[in-house]
């Protein structure tokens, strides 16, 4: 099986890790050779950690990172089975490449979106077959975390659900099915609590170092909010929070004053050296 992943930035070069990391052979797809490479840098480094820390063989790395191509080009997606794109989140963008990638690839190759906050159905709704598209929507850090949301649009075709399904465990991961409703499911839930967890900060004039070493020792989270938002982007999240909120219109879904100001600071977290925390 080949995949191509369209979109090399935070998530897609985490997916294109799990690809290669699975034995498959990925095409990357970039806008610009140097951010593609970027990318197989990055790759290159997190499968050399293994190999250091004893968890890949020296030679398995190898192979993973000489079975990522990067090109520039969407037309060489065209012998790809599977095309995971997580590029920008925008319909207009992720419209004008599925077009584009329809008109390319294979009348069977499977259309999948790493969309997080738009819906599927709508991504999809400019195929001529949107029967071939799906949700597959990872959690950053992809190559870290265990989850796939498996998400199903109103026109997507059971094999095509099924067979989604079956790459996401073929990756490595633990996927779940699920609908195409806003948010999906972990997002539905973790955008609103992320922004509570925020408006606390100023509510209860807690400091982020306070409030992220409350909800980890207080109620066992890997890292605290205040963490995970800078991991994630100010950028992302509020982008996020406003798609929800648009479609839910319910008053926590909208991002928090606090963060929009750190957006419009370029505050964005660790992508810019600067969020909640340095670095
Ligand atoms: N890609 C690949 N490998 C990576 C990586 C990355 N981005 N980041 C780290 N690694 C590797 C590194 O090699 C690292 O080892 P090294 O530091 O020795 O080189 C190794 O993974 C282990 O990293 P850590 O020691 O930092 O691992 P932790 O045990 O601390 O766990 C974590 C890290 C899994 C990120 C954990 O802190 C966690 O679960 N955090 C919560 C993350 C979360 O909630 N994500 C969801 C965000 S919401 C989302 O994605 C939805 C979207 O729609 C916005």
């Amino acid at each position: 099986m080949k995949i191509g992943v369209v979109g090399l930035g935070a998530m897609g070069s985490g997916i294109a890790q799990l690809a290669v990391e699975a034995g498959f052979d990925t095409v990357g797809r970039e806008v610009e050779m140097a951010r593609a490479e970027k990318a197989r840098d990055q790759i290159a480094h997190f499968l050399t950690r293994k190999v250091e820390k004893g968890t890949l063989e020296q030679g398995a790395r190898d192979a993973a990172v000489a079975r990522l191509s990067l090109t520039t080009a969407l037309a060489d997606l065209a012998d790809c089975d599977v095309v995971i794109e997580a590029a920008y989140e925008d319909l207009e963008v992720k419209h004008e490449l599925f077009q584009v990638l329809e008109s390319v690839v294979r009348d069977d190759t499977i259309l999948a979106t790493n969309t997080s906050a738009l819906s599927v159905t709508s991504i999809a709704s400019v195929l001529e077959r949107p029967e071939r598209a799906v949700g597959m929507h990872f959690f950053n850090p992809a190559p870290l975390m265990p989850l796939v949301e498996i998400v199903r649009a109103e026109r997507t075709a059971d094999d095509v659900f099924e067979a989604a399904f079956e790459l996401g465990v073929k990756l490595g991961k633990t996927p779940i099915r699920c609908s195409d409703t806003p948010g999906f499911v972990v997002n539905r839930v973790l955008i609103p609590l992320l922004n509570d967890c925020v408006r606390v900060l100023d509510e209860a004039g807690v400091t982020p170092q306070a409030l992220d070493a409350g909800m980890k020792h207080g109620a066992g989270w890997p890292m605290g909010p205040c963490e995970l938002l800078d991991l994630v982007g100010a950028d992302v999240h509020v982008h996020a929070s406003e798609a929800l909120y648009e479609k839910l219109r319910e008053p926590r879904m909208a991002p928090p004053a606090r963060l929009v100001r750190m957006l419009q600071a370029g505050k964005l977290g660790r992508k810019t050296g600067e969020g909640f925390y340095r670095y």
